[in-house]
């Protein structure tokens, strides 16, 4: 597939366990030599990519000016992304040292918008209670009340691709939806969606889900004076970024009980918390762990993205970019 004599270095960092499968699993196909660092990348661990002509990286790896210069010094000539964000990278400074960045800008949207869906149905039917009740042999169905997405308002805040997806799903349970985004989709209208003021969406929605990126404009979107808008017992999905809901607010609206329940894939100090297994740590996030307190919330560590068909995808574009770039060709997923 490329004409290179020999293999290119790529140090992965903060490998998993499943980034180790997929990436061997499609490497034989590419002439690259994997290197699985652990570790995260930042200021302490970037002596480690010396020698790579490229390196991988992750949501939570830090890239900034001091670990730029550091991979500069060491040889690294691409910064390859698994995934689709790039905020946690200098991109600017990158550009003035001659460090290029590819990234995956789609991989799967259908992965985030179950993921989106199956938060709902959980929350609605609460599937997470029965589950522990049924185990112990409680066959009560005392609190486990649910109600059905059959004609309920949905209100979808961004519709890119994800939003889209989760639009489909939801208009074949039958649900009234209701959609913001600043730019607006033909495809949405054809779904039967309808634009709407995101006060309006805010007023009318049962459920509100969130599919924006994290941007000035969309960061704290919900906040007190949005939810004063909101219907009591709304629910609330949040697989975006953590950073749209402002969570002291959420708080506050969880315990006066005008959030009825609350969906998070995605929290804004997750980078200190989700992807590693803290099950024997003390946590000292004490806003998390109130959140986890309510019976209502329903908290996943980011694993919206995390099917078999994303992480396919994930390993044989990034292989793909990084193998275009050294036979000096375009893959049309560099950042410049
Ligand atoms: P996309 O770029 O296809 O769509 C984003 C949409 O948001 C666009 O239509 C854009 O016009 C809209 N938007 C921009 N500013 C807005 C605003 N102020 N208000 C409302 N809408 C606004 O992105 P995609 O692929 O649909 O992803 C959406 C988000 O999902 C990503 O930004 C990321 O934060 C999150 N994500 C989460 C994953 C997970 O594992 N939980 C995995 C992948 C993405």
């Amino acid at each position: 597939m490329t004409e290179q004599k020999t293999k290119i270095k790529l140090a992965v960092f903060n490998s998993k366990s499943y980034d180790k499968l997929f990436f061997e699993q499609f490497n034989s196909q590419y002439p690259i030599r994997i290197n699985h660092f652990e570790v995260a990348l930042n200021a302490q661990t970037a002596e480690l990519a010396s020698g790579f002509e490229a390196v991988c990286i992750f949501v939570n790896d830090i890239v900034d000016k001091a670990v730029l210069d550091q991979l500069k010094a060491g040889g690294t000539r691409l910064i390859a992304l698994r995934c689709a964000g790039f905020n946690n990278v200098d991109v600017q400074y990158a550009k003035e040292i001659g460090i290029r960045i590819c990234r995956v800008p789609e991989y799967s949207p259908q992965a985030v918008a179950e993921h989106a869906v199956g938060l709902m149905l959980t929350l609605s039917r609460k599937f997470h209670k029965a589950y522990n009740r049924v185990k112990e042999d409680n066959f009560s169905l005392v609190g486990l009340m649910g109600f059905n997405l059959h004609k309920k308002t949905v209100g979808i805040i961004g519709t890119g691709k994800i939003g889209i997806a989760t639009l489909k799903i939801l208009s074949g349970f039958g649900c009234k939806l209701l959609c913001f985004d600043p730019n607006e989709s033909d495809e949405v209208k054809t779904l039967g969606a309808e634009y709407v003021s995101v006060e309006r969406l805010f007023r009318e929605s049962d459920i509100i889900s969130l599919h924006c990126p994290l941007l000035p404009q969309t960061q704290y979107l919900i906040n007190h004076q949005s939810l004063a808008l909101m219907k009591p017992h709304v629910m609330i999905i949040n697989t975006s970024r953590g950073g749209l809901l402002k969570t002291d607010d959420v708080l506050s609206a969880l315990k006066q009980k005008k959030i009825g329940y609350l969906g998070l894939d995605v929290y804004e100090l997750e980078a200190s918390l989700f992807f590693e297994d803290l099950s024997t740590e003390i946590i000292d996030d004490d806003v998390f762990q109130r959140l986890l307190t309510f019976p209502n919330v329903l908290i996943t560590g980011h694993q919206g993205f995390f099917t078999e068909e994303a992480l396919s995808c994930i390993a044989q574009t990034t292989l793909s970019n990084i193998s275009l770039f050294f036979n000096e060709q375009k893959s049309g997923n560099e950042l410049f």
